[in-house]
C-alpha cells in the first residue's frame, strides 16, 4: 500500500474540475463535489444495477450521472438548497420550457434596464466585500426581475441557477483555497464586461444544458442520512456517494452567497444551526456546541480512541474541542451506516469516496474506520483503494471504500 501511495498523483480528472466542462454538471461549482468520472467508472463496473442511491447528494453528481445513463436514482441531502439545485439539474426539460426560459431571461434584463423592480440586498455579513455598489445594485434588480419574468417552475429554477452563476462571476470571491475566499482586487471579469452580458451568457449556458436529453428519473429529498428509511426511499442495489470528510469543511460557508440570495438563509445564526445538523459541520455555533457534545449512537473504535487521545494530549488549545469533533463525526457516520443497511438489497454494492485527515500531526485513517463499520453492520468483500493524492500534504489521500451487502 505504501509504495502505491507514493506513486499516486493529484489526478485533477478525479476532482470537481472534471465536471465544469460536462454540461449540467458544470452549472454551479462546489469545491468538495466529486468527479463525474468516478461515478461513471463505478456505473460501468456495476452496470446491472437498477436503482442508485446517493445519501449525500451535494450538487447531484451521482444522480445526474446515473440518469444520464438510464439508471433511476434517488438522492438525499440535509441542505435544502442542494436538494433544490439537484432537482433542477436532474429534471427533464421540454424544448418549449427551454425556449420560455430564454425569453424570460431576456425579459428579466429588460425589466432591470427599465428599473421596474428592485429587491433589498440579502443580509450577508459585510456584503460590500462581496460586491461593489454597481454590481450589487444590478443583482438586487435582477433578483426581483427573475421572479416577475419567469412563469412556471422550470424557467424560474433555470434562471435562478443562471443568477447564481452571475452573482459569483460578478463577486470578489476566489476559489484558490480549499473553499471560497476573497480576491484582493475587483472581479476578474474584463473591465468593460457589462453585468447584463454576464447574465445573458449564464442563462444561455444553463439553457444549453437543460436542452440535453436524459434517460432515467431522479428524486431528490431533504433528508438526514442518519435516518434513511426503506418505507419512504425503497431499496437500492447500488450506492455511490461522497460523504462529508472529517476535515472541518463547511458546505454552508461555501454555499452561503447562493443560499442568502435565494432565501435559504435568512438570519445570521441560520448558517451555524444548519451546520450543526450536518455531519462534520463546524461553522459558527456548530463549533462551540462541540464542547458539550455527548455520543448518540455509541460508536467506538480503537484507532479513533488513539487519535482522539493524541489530539487531547497535543499542545494546541483546541485539541480537546477537535477531539470531540472527530468523535462526533464518526458517531454520526456510524448512525448513517446503521440506517443504510435497511435500504441496500442483499448483494447490493456500496462505494464511498472519502478522504483521510490529519490533526496536529496525527493521521486519522477514516477509510479504515469506514471499512470496519461496513463489516460490522453487514457488508462483505470490503475493499479500500487509494484513488488520488489530495493536496501538497504528503499524508492526505482520497480512497474508494467499497463492499457488498450480505444476503
Ligand atoms: C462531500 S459533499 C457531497 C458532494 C457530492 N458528491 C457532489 O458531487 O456534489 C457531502 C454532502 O453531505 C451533506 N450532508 C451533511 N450531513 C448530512 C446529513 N446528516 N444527511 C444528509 N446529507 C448530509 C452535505 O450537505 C454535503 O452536500
Amino acid at each position: 500500500m505504501v509504495s502505491d501511495l507514493k506513486k499516486l498523483t493529484q489526478r485533477p480528472e478525479y476532482t470537481q474540475k472534471f465536471n465544469s466542462m460536462s454540461g449540467r454538471h458544470g452549472w454551479l461549482r462546489l469545491t468538495p463535489a466529486y468527479s463525474l468520472k468516478i461515478v461513471e467508472e463505478i456505473l460501468n463496473q456495476d452496470a446491472m444495477a437498477e436503482r442508485v442511491l446517493d445519501p449525500f447528494c451535494g450538487t447531484g453528481t451521482t444522480a445526474l450521472g446515473s440518469i444520464t445513463r438510464g439508471f433511476d436514482a434517488v438522492t438525499t441531502d440535509i441542505n435544502p438548497f442542494l436538494v433544490w439545485l439537484t432537482t433542477a439539474k436532474t429534471r427533464h426539460y421540454s424544448q418549449e420550457e427551454v425556449d420560455d426560459t430564454l425569453m424570460a431571461g431576456a425579459y428579466a434584463l429588460d425589466l432591470v434596464e427599465n428599473a421596474v423592480c428592485c429587491a433589498d440586498p440579502p443580509p450577508i455579513y459585510q456584503i460590500e466585500r462581496w460586491w461593489g455598489p454597481a454590481n450589487l445594485g444590478f443583482l438586487c434588480c435582477l433578483r426581483s426581475a427573475i421572479d416577475m419574468a419567469s412563469q412556471g417552475t422550470a424557467s424560474s429554477d433555470l434562471l435562478k441557477i443562471a443568477f447564481c452563476r452571475t452573482l459569483i462571476r460578478l463577486s470578489n470571491a476566489a476559489f484558490n483555497h480549499q473553499s471560497m475566499s476573497f480576491k484582493q482586487s475587483q472581479p476578474m471579469l474584463p473591465l468593460d464586461t457589462n453585468p447584463a452580458d454576464t447574465f445573458r451568457q449564464d442563462y444561455e449556458h444553463v439553457c444549453d444544458g437543460a436542452a440535453e436529453r436524459i434517460r432515467g428519473n431522479s428524486r431528490a429529498y431533504v433528508y438526514d442520512a442518519r435516518e434513511l428509511c426503506q418505507e419512504t426511499l425503497g431499496t437500492f442495489d447500488l450506492v455511490i456517494t461522497s460523504p462529508p470528510y472529517a476535515n472541518r469543511m463547511s458546505y454552508i460557508r461555501e454555499l452561503r452567497p447562493y443560499m442568502y440570495w435565494l432565501g435559504y438563509l435568512v438570519e445570521p445564526q441560520d448558517a451555524g444551526e444548519m451546520d450543526w445538523v450536518a455531519i462534520g459541520g463546524t461553522w459558527g455555533i456548530a463549533t462551540s456546541r462541540l464542547n458539550d457534545w455527548q455520543p448518540y449512537y455509541g460508536f467506538e473504535h480503537p484507532h479513533l480512541s488513539d487519535v482522539s487521545e493524541a489530539m487531547r494530549a497535543s499542545k494546541n488549545k483546541n485539541g480537546a474541542l477537535l477531539a470531540n469533533y472527530v468523535l462526533k463525526y464518526f458517531d454520526d457516520i456510524f448512525g448513517h451506516f446503521r440506517s443504510l443497511r435497511s435500504v441496500v438489497r442483499p448483494g447490493g454494492r456500496v462505494h464511498y469516496i472519502v478522504g483521510n485527515s490529519t490533526f496536529y500531526g496525527t493521521v486519522l485513517a477514516t477509510q479504515n474506520i469506514y471499512a470496519d463499520i461496513m463489516r460490522e453492520i453487514g457488508f462483505d468483500d470490503v475493499e479500500v483503494r487509494a484513488i488520488r493524492k489530495r493536496n501538497s500534504k504528503k499524508e492526505l489521500f482520497e480512497y474508494a471504500v467499497s463492499s457488498t451487502a450480505r444476503g
